[in-house]
């Protein structure tokens, strides 16, 4: 007997396989439209035009919006991202389209569980279910062995995340879970063998523990980020193996110990936080770091200086060391080239001078130095700075005037020049201050008049000028302050009468003028005011009742 196969002999034969085989094209497809309605009904309540053109009659199932064909005209892509879907998933359909490589359903307001059905959608090779309303536990994902992209960030999974099931996905490049309140679990030791993955978002996403040293092996990443969770432990010495990280997120977390050695070899970062940890000893390594943007190691244990390499970033925007220990002074270039944008450097031990070009390029937004030991005076600089929003310098050693043209800056919204040694008027120009909401100038060695035009900066909510050698008397302009509510002038020289029109200040609620020589009556418009809690005008020269 020939073990050639019949039909090869027999036309007829040929044709009957060549009609079958076309048949179960058209099958198929036929299955496919089924699918899609089935899709289609579950959804039937969403908010959305996208589904008039899912009309069997006028249009191929190829036409209808969202969905992307192969060339044998089955479905190969669904694509309905951010367009308002609500309803269940109704995977029994979505999964028996066979060819179905690509489901892309974030950002919609999806609900109900996601079933097991998942696992027959084994050609998927991209699932986008992120920023949903799901509920329950996630299913087995084993049988998607073809999955790259796989995102359910902030979709309201919860239970445990089938981790063990992503063991084998080693075509995994990219893979977001965060935001989900899934049960406590230590870090996946599964995601270790997947050696395509370049972007890992496990933010707040409930794991605990310490971060493996086999982290190293993930040498594609470029974005690992794992903040918001109660990881322990140190950062692994693995971690600076990841050479083409360009942002590593640590944040909020229960990191010890110090930087691991090697850190430096992160060239290529951009964007780096560790803020809110319990690390320690020096951030040296930081000077190799040089194409960072944006440095925020704030709430630590970190001592040492900083390094001066930082002066001489080209791009550095943001640097954040709030609550540390460190010492020194602060690189005196910093800012200077990039596009600076904020530092806050509050809550440490550090000494020298206010850097002078950290606005030198116009975009300095927040200048936070508090509580430290700065010494010198405020540069000259700042008073250019129209970008400026918010400045505080209190709790320092700085003296010297104040350049007049900060008092006028026109975006700056608090001033806070509180305990240090400065000395000079408040100008006249304050008035230009149009967003300027809180002037605390307290515990300084000020003096001058409080300017008239103070009327004119609107935007006052707290003045408080405690304990300066601020004299003269009260402007009567003051009652245009309507939103001032408090007005601390305590321990000065300020004498006179108090205005009448102060008791146009309909916003008051707390006055001290106690410790100045005002004289004359207390005027009873202050009774009037309907939010006073407040009131002390002891210890000057006043006269009559206070109704
Ligand atoms: C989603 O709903 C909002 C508000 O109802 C509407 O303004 C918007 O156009 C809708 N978007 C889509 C893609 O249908
Ligand atoms: C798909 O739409 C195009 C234009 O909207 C139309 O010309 C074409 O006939 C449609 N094809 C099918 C198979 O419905
Ligand atoms: C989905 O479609 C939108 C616009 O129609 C497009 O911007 C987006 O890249 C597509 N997403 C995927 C995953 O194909
Ligand atoms: C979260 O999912 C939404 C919707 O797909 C997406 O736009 C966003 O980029 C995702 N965020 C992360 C960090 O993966
Ligand atoms: C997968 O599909 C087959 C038929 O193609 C079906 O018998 C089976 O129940 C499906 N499995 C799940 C988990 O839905
Ligand atoms: C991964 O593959 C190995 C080897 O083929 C197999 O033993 C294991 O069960 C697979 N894991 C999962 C979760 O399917
Ligand atoms: C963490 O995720 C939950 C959802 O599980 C979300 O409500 C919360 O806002 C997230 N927390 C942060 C800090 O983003
Ligand atoms: C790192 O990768 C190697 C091989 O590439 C593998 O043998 C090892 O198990 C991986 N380490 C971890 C912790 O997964
Ligand atoms: C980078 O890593 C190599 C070893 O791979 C090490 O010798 C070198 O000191 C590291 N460089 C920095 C700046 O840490
Ligand atoms: C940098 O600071 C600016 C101004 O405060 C802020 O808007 C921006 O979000 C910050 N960027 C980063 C990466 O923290
Ligand atoms: C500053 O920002 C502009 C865009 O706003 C950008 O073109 C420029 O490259 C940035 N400069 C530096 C030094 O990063
Ligand atoms: C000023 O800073 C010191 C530490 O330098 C701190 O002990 C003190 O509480 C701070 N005072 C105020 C009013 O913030």
């Amino acid at each position: 007997m020939s073990a050639e196969p019949i039909f090869r002999e027999n036309p007829s034969r040929k044709i009957l396989f060549l009609l079958s085989f076309l048949s179960l094209i058209s099958l198929s497809k036929t299955n496919d439209l089924q699918s899609l309605l089935k899709f289609k009904t579950s959804l039937r309540n969403s908010n959305t035009n996208v589904f008039n053109t899912w009309t069997p009659n006028q249009n191929s199932i190829c036409n209808f919006t969202g969905i992307t064909c192969n060339s044998d005209q089955t479905v190969k892509e669904i694509n309905l991202s951010q367009q308002n879907l609500s309803g269940t998933l109704p995977l029994d359909a979505i999964c028996s389209l066979q060819s179905i490589e690509k489901l892309s359903l974030g950002s919609n307001s999806l609900y109900g569980i996601v079933t097991e059905e998942l696992s027959n959608c084994t050609k998927l090779q991209y699932l986008d279910l992120g920023m949903n309303s799901f509920a329950g536990k996630f299913p087995d994902l084993s049988s998607l062995t073809q999955l790259k992209f796989l995102n359910l960030n902030h979709s309201g999974f919860s239970g445990q995340f089938p981790w063990k099931s992503l063991e084998n996905l080693t075509s995994l490049e990219f893979l977001s879970l965060g935001d989900n309140p899934f049960d406590w679990s230590p870090f996946p030791l599964e995601i270790l063998n997947l050696h395509k993955l370049y972007r890992v978002y496990l933010t707040n996403s409930s794991l605990e523990g310490e971060i493996p040293e086999g982290i190293g092996n993930l040498t594609l990443l470029q974005n690992l980020e794992l903040s918001y969770n109660q990881l322990s432990g140190k950062i692994p010495e693995g971690i600076t193996k990841l050479k083409n990280l360009w942002q590593l997120e640590l944040y909020s977390n229960q990191l010890s110990g110090k930087f691991p050695n090697g850190l430096g070899n992160l060239t290529n970062l951009i964007n780096f936080d560790a803020s809110t940890n319990s690390l320690e000893g020096d951030i040296s390594e930081i000077k190799y770091l040089t194409k960072l943007v944006s440095l925020q190691l704030f709430e630590n244990k970190f001592s040492g200086e900083i390094p001066i390499e930082l002066g001489e970033f080209k791009s550095l925007t943001n640097l954040s060391l709030y609550t540390n220990k460190l010492t020194g002074s602060i690189p005196l270039n910093i800012g200077s080239y990039g596009n600076f944008t904020y530092i806050d450097v509050s809550e440490n031990f550090l000494t020298g001078s206010i850097p002078p070009n950290m606005c030198k390029n116009g975009k300095m937004s927040e200048l936070l130095m508090l509580q430290n030991k700065f010494t010198g005076g405020l540069p000259e600089n700042y008073a250019n700075c129209l970008s400026l929003n918010r400045l505080r310098v209190n709790n320092n050693s700085l003296s010297g005037k104040i350049p007049a043209g900060i008092w006028s800056l026109p975006n700056l919204s608090i001033i806070d020049l509180t305990m240090n040694q400065f000395e000079g008027p408040l100008s006249d120009n304050v008035g230009e201050a149009k967003s300027l909401a809180q002037l605390f100038l307290s515990h300084n060695q000020f003096s001058g008049e409080l300017p008239a035009t103070i009327s004119e900066s609107t935007s006052l909510v707290d003045i408080e000028l405690v304990a300066n050698q601020f004299s003269g008397e009260i402007p009567a302009t003051i009652g245009n302050l309507k939103k001032l509510s408090n007005l601390h002038l305590e321990n000065n020289l300020f004498s006179g009468t108090i205005p009448e029109s102060l008791g146009s200040c309909v916003s008051l609620s707390d006055i001290n003028l106690a410790g100045n020589l005002f004289s004359g009556k207390i005027p009873a418009s202050i009774g009037s005011l309907r939010s006073l809690n407040s009131l002390n005008l002891s210890h000057n020269e006043l006269s009559g009742k206070f109704q």
